[in-house]
């Protein structure tokens, strides 16, 4: 099946999270985002001048609310809402006053089968005038999401045939690193094989291998647990440090990933399952790592967007909303 729209990037990916306060605080202070704007029930920070790449949401279930992928261009958003629509999948409206307080032109919503998770396609954030300032650490972007999934191959098969996404790696029936296609990061979305749908982890990027070594000192100072690393991933090449948000999520900083040409890449390559593909410097993830992270479902999100569920024609129209940057 042909994919008729291009994604630019992973943009953001929103928690749900049991104490806003003490986790806005942890991805500033610890994590090293900035705080672009600060409500009641909703939190926005930002590795870049974009106006959020991590949004925090208060919950009494920590985990995954939603993922939000840039689309490369307004005609791509309008194409891939028809042809998601055209897939059977329900398109949830982002209202206008939400995409207002988002700071973005236009977005839509859908949910993967099987997990559930809520997917956003968008274009247009807010670019802000002031450039992120790195602290504890030189964030460069938010990398990457991982879940676990009961059902791999129904997943990974929905991710690449239905969704667009290119297996840069993978091990059968146990871990697919994806990339967003044409972006060329080895992977901006992986799943890996579990005994229920949930989230494994949230990756940021760093500049420099330093700020993974400074960083494991920093969090042990700290008392952050760390649950995995420092090591190096065998699939993406990057030198990578696991630890846990203050509710027990697992984040990842990593340093350094292979890149793709959009137009003759690699194959993917098959992986052998042994530990050594995680982590080549031998390091062992503790039982901590990438079990905390509820996906939230339909049901659990906000009865006001619930309502907004609609057909493609009428989200075209709702969707729209050109005073957002106003
Ligand atoms: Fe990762």
């Amino acid at each position: 099946m042909t994919i008729p729209f291009r994604y630019r990037r992973l943009g953001y990916v929103a928690l749900n999270v049991s104490d806003l306060a003490a986790s806005s605080t942890f991805y500033r202070d610890r994590v090293g985002l900035d705080l672009s704007e600060a409500q009641d029930d909703v939190v926005a920070l930002r590795c870049s001048r974009d106006h959020h790449n991590l949004l925090l949401y208060p919950a009494e279930v920590p985990g995954i609310k939603r993922i939000g992928f840039e689309l490369e261009s307004r005609a791509d958003l309008d194409t891939a809402r028809d042809y998601i629509a055209g897939l059977g999948l329900a398109i949830e409206v982002v209202a206008a006053a939400e995409l207002k307080r988002l700071r973005t032109v236009a977005a839509f919503r859908f949910r993967l089968p099987g997990s559930g998770l809520c997917f956003e396609f968008f274009v247009q954030m807010m670019q802000l005038a002031q450039a992120y300032k790195p602290s504890v650490t030189k964030i460069e972007r938010l990398g990457h999401v991982v879940l676990n999934v009961a059902d791999f191959d129904g997943a990974l098969g929905f991710l690449t045939d239905k969704l667009g996404f290119r297996v840069s790696d993978f091990v059968p029936g146990f871990a697919a690193f994806l990339r967003c296609f044409p972006n060329p990061l080895h992977h901006s979305l992986a799943i890996l094989t579990g005994a229920n749908d949930h989230l494994n982890h949230v990756n940021f990027m760093v500049q420099d291998i330093d700020d993974v070594g400074v960083a494991m000192n920093r969090m042990k100072k700290a008392e952050v647990e760390i649950v995995f690393g420092p090591g190096r991933h065998q699939p993406s090449e990057s030198i990578f440090l696991y630890f846990l948000d203050p509710d027990r999520m697992t984040v990842e900083y990593s340093f350094g990933m292979e890149t793709f040409p959009e137009i003759q890449p690699r194959e993917a390559r098959l992986l052998e399952p042994v530990p050594g593909t995680l982590d080549a410097w031998g390091s062992v993830p503790t039982p901590a790592f990438g079990q905390i992270g509820q996906i939230e479902q339909a049901a659990d999100a906000n009865p006001s967007s619930a309502a907004n569920a609609a057909s493609a024609g009428a989200a075209r129209v709702s969707a729209e909303h050109s005073g957002a940057l106003a």
